[in-house]
Order: C-alpha cells, then sequence, then structure tokens
C-alpha cells in the first residue's frame, strides 16, 4: 500500500468520532466564534482577587502534573499508533485544550477512571481537521502542534486567545517554510491567526534555533516526523528535553551528540513507526514554585510537596531560591519512569538577593516572575540577567512585573533584558497598590498573590481566571496551606 493509499484507507476507518464525549463535543463548537479581538487584555469574565498577611503555611500539598509532559503525552499519543494510557495529566485549559487539538487531527482521546486514554492515528496519518484548532493561551500547545501538522499536505487553521495572538510565530513558521510549508495567511508580524498548509513530500533539515527555545526544538523535531531522511536541530543553550526523551519512549529513532563547539544535536530519523505507551506525569516543579515562595517569605512556615519533577532542565529556580538561603530539603530522590522526582521540604528563611546568571535562564524561563517575588522581601539586590524571552511570554513579563512591584512600593529598575529587585526583608511598608493588570497572564496573577501573603498590606490582582490555563487548583491549594486569598 502506498502511503496515500493508507493515509484514504486511515480516513474512511477512522474511529475519532467515537469514544471521546468530552473532546469532541468541544471539538462541534462552532470555532470560528472563539477568535477573540486581539486588542482585549482581559479574560471575558475577569475575576479580582487579594491576598493578604495572614498565619504561616502549614502542611502537604499535591501539585498538579507538569504542563510541558502533559501537551506533549497528548500529542505524541496522539500521533502514535495504538493506546497510550496517562497517568497524574494536568487538566489546565491548555492542556486540554491540546486534546481537542489531537481530537480534530483524528486521535481518539477520553478520560477513563483516573487516566487519560489516548489512541492515536499512526505517523503520518494525521487527518484534516474540519475547522480551526483553537490553543485559547497556550504557547506551547499551538506551536508544537504548527510543528507537527506543518510537514502534513493540508491545511490547518490556528487561533486563541488575545495573548497567543499577540505573540510571535515567525519563529516556527520560519524552519517550517525551509522544509516547504506554506504560510498561506497570518495576521500582521506572523501572528495568529495563523494558516499553514504543508508540502506534498517534507525536505529534512538541519536548523540551528536562534533563541534557546524548547517550543522551537519541538517544533522542528515533529515537522521531522513526517519527513523523509534525518531532520537535525542544533541548540547552544541546552532547553528542557522532554520532546527528546519521550519520542524515545514512542519508539523514534532519535539521537543527541554534541558538536565540536559544545552545542547539542539531536538527530530524528522521519517516517519512522510510533508506538503508544503508558506515561505518569510528575508534579510540575513551575506550579510547586509558587507555593515554595510563599513558603519561604511567610514567617513560620513548613509545607511538603511530593513528587515534583527534577529534571535538572527545570530546577533552575530551586538552585537560585537555596543559593539566596532559602530552606528546601530535597528528600526522598528517585527515578520515576524515566524523570527524576524528590519530596521538597520548604521552611520560611532569610533570603539575600544574588544575581543570576543568564546561562540559567532556560533551566528557570518561567519562574522568574515569582522569583522577583522572593526578591522583593530578600535582604539587598537580585539581578536577573538575559531575560528577554521574558518580553514575548504570555504577556511582556518584565513589564508587568516591573509595574507591579513598583506599585505594591517595591524598588524595581528594569533593562531591555534584565530585572533588578531591591528587596525588603520582613516586607514592611509593600504592598497596598491598587489591582495588579495581569494581562491574561496565570504567571503573573500567581505571582502578585503569593507577595500579598507576606507584605505589610494585601496585595490584589485584577484577573485570576487566566490560573485555570496551567493551576486550577492554586486557590484552594494555597488556602488549605493557611493561605488568606479572597
Ligand atoms: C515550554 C517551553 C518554554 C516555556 C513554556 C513551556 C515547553 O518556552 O516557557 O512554558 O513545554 O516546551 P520556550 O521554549 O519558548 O522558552
Amino acid at each position: 500500500m502506498t502511503r496515500s493509499e493508507s493515509y484514504a484507507n486511515h480516513r474512511a476507518r477512522s474511529g475519532r468520532l467515537e469514544n471521546i464525549e468530552s473532546i469532541q463535543t468541544a471539538r462541534n463548537h462552532k470555532t470560528m466564534n472563539w477568535i477573540t479581538t486581539p486588542e482585549m487584555s482581559h479574560s471575558a469574565n475577569p475575576k479580582s482577587m487579594k491576598a493578604s498577611r495572614g498565619g504561616s503555611l502549614q502542611g502537604m500539598a499535591a501539585i498538579p502534573g507538569d504542563k510541558s509532559i502533559s501537551h506533549r503525552a497528548l500529542l505524541f499519543g496522539g500521533l502514535a499508533s495504538g493506546e497510550t494510557r496517562i497517568t497524574g495529566l494536568l487538566e489546565g485549559e491548555d492542556v486540554l485544550n491540546s486534546a481537542k487539538a489531537a481530537a480534530a487531527l483524528g486521535a481518539s482521546v477520553h478520560k477513563q477512571d483516573e487516566e487519560w486514554v489516548v489512541w492515536g492515528t499512526g505517523n503520518g496519518l494525521l487527518l484534516e481537521p474540519e475547522a480551526p484548532i483553537d490553543f485559547g493561551n497556550s504557547g506551547t500547545g499551538c506551536r508544537l502542534f504548527m510543528g507537527l501538522v506543518g510537514a502534513y499536505d493540508f491545511e490547518t487553521t490556528f487561533i486563541g486567545d488575545a495573548s497567543l495572538s499577540k505573540r510571535p510565530m515567525a519563529r516556527i513558521v520560519d524552519p517550517l517554510k525551509l522544509m516547504g510549508t506554506q504560510l498561506v495567511s497570518s495576521a500582521k508580524g506572523c501572528r495568529l491567526p495563523i494558516v499553514l498548509h504543508g508540502p506534498e513530500i517534507a525536505a529534512p533539515i538541519t536548523y540551528e534555533v536562534p533563541v534557546p527555545s524548547a517550543q522551537v526544538k519541538s517544533a522542528v523535531l515533529l515537522a521531522g516526523l513526517n519527513a523523509p531522511g534525518k531532520t537535525t536541530v542544533i541548540e547552544k543553550v541546552k532547553t528542557r528535553d522532554h520532546t527528546e526523551k519521550m519520542l524515545a519512549g514512542f519508539g523514534a529513532e532519535i539521537e543527541v551528540a554534541e558538536t565540536e563547539d559544545g552545542a547539542r544535536a539531536i538527530t530524528v530519523a522521519g517516517q519512522g513507526e510510533l508506538k503508544g505507551c503508558n506515561i505518569q506525569v510528575p508534579a510540575d516543579p513551575s506550579s510547586a514554585a509558587f507555593p515554595i515562595v510563599a513558603a519561604l517569605i511567610v514567617p513560620g512556615s513548613e509545607i511538603r510537596l511530593e513528587n515534583i519533577l527534577m529534571n535538572p532542565t527545570r530546577i533552575g529556580l530551586i538552585t537560585t531560591l537555596i543559593e539566596m538561603g532559602g530552606d528546601i530539603e530535597i528528600a526522598n530522590r528517585r527515578n520515576s519512569a524515566g524523570e527524576d522526582i524528590a519530596d521538597l521540604v520548604v521552611r520560611s528563611s532569610d533570603l539575600k538577593g544574588v544575581t543570576v546568571p543568564g546561562e540559567r535562564a532556560a533551566s528557570m524561563i518561567d519562574e522568574y516572575p515569582v522569583l522577583s517575588i522572593a526578591a522583593a522581601f530578600a535582604e539587598g539586590i537580585t539581578r536577573m540577567e538575559d531575560v528577554g524571552e521574558l518580553r514575548v511570554k504570555e504577556s511582556d513579563r518584565l513589564s508587568a512585573m516591573a509595574a507591579g512591584l513598583a506599585a505594591n512600593v517595591v524598588k524595581v529598575a528594569e533593562g531591555d533584558d534584565w530585572l533588578e529587585v531591591t528587596g525588603v526583608p520582613g516586607g514592611k511598608g509593600l504592598g497596598g497598590g491598587g489591582a495588579v493588570a495581569t494581562h491574561l497572564d496565570h504567571r503573573i496573577a500567581m505571582s502578585f498573590l503569593v507577595m500579598g501573603l507576606a507584605s505589610e498590606k494585601p496585595v490584589a490582582v485584577d484577573d485570576i481566571s487566566p490560573i485555570a490555563t496551567s493551576f486550577p487548583e492554586f486557590i484552594d491549594l494555597m488556602r488549605g496551606l493557611g493561605a488568606d486569598i479572597a
């Protein structure tokens, strides 16, 4: 059977309308109605909240599954042939949008008791989506799926919320063009809504990523899965390595080598078979970051967090907080399903300002907002270097943090790609600003709620609804530890 016959067969017998009630129902909505206007900087129903200083934080908290691994589990499971069973999947909005995207491309996705079960199409056999795919707030979902379909000879329309519609997509579209993908249309500056059409046969490429980005690396490798021959991505700075590790688990032929100048070269062989597998998602260190910083800055606190992912490409914040004098005990280190995990015991501490070197940025790129809150309570100055990428996250995080900190009486200085925060140990005089603008950014909202737990006066945020994209349990979990958030 030729590839196109096998594709036609697959399309004819596709079971994608069965067995995926929840995801399929969502797909049947008129997707075009979900487009939001790019000028919007709030969710449809913004909900303000305020955090206040109270007693210490105590107890154990169950941190939800890792967002990066959850996206990939659904995406790779949806592509591989046969069944993938996922435990511990993060059920945040971003990841659920990836589940819908996998279903829109022909996979069957449903939840059975505590497990998510995915039946994939088989590599090379994705189906053309019938409607635009809405990735909501999720850069990771959108960019990884762009790579995935970029090498398919069909058209896909990508849409997202107001935050995602402002984020740069040329970093994904540029390498895809080298493989033969056509950018059919985009908003100004290669922003969403974007329509891509892949080539009949994609060209495998060797591509050096221009910015340290696991999303770009992953997108090119995923496109390479449907190109004849070998696709190589070169990264000078090591970024999170979930794609390469997990693809190997699905049976992809993938190799990681060091180049002469010390860069990493990741090579994937295209058009091989991928097979479904079982995945256990560990707890997300990027979500754990919020209760960790809260426990460090609220006097008398002691909390315990279990099964936290300790992959070295993800724990730059823990290294930094320990350097600042944070009492973080890393207990019961173990390996689970190929990943290092551990339990953390965090006790309140007298923190000192440090300079965070640029080389560490990739391993804590999502954690700078909450690090700047820790810095606001540390003695002296904390300087964060080479963090220009923060300007193109869910919001411009450098200016969002600088504005919110300054409004709450913290001394802060901001450069193009750096931030400097001068702390006030004990938080005397801090807080009491108006509601901080969160710009549809979950991590800005959570960071300032953490600040309010230790500052002299309360701290308010204008909208908590984006928190549901990555950490829907956040408010309840923090209240369970004793936090006053109302
Ligand atoms: C992610 C990569 C990071 C990170 C994002 C998740 C991923 O983005 O900010 O939250 O899962 O690959 P970049 O790779 O663009 O820095």
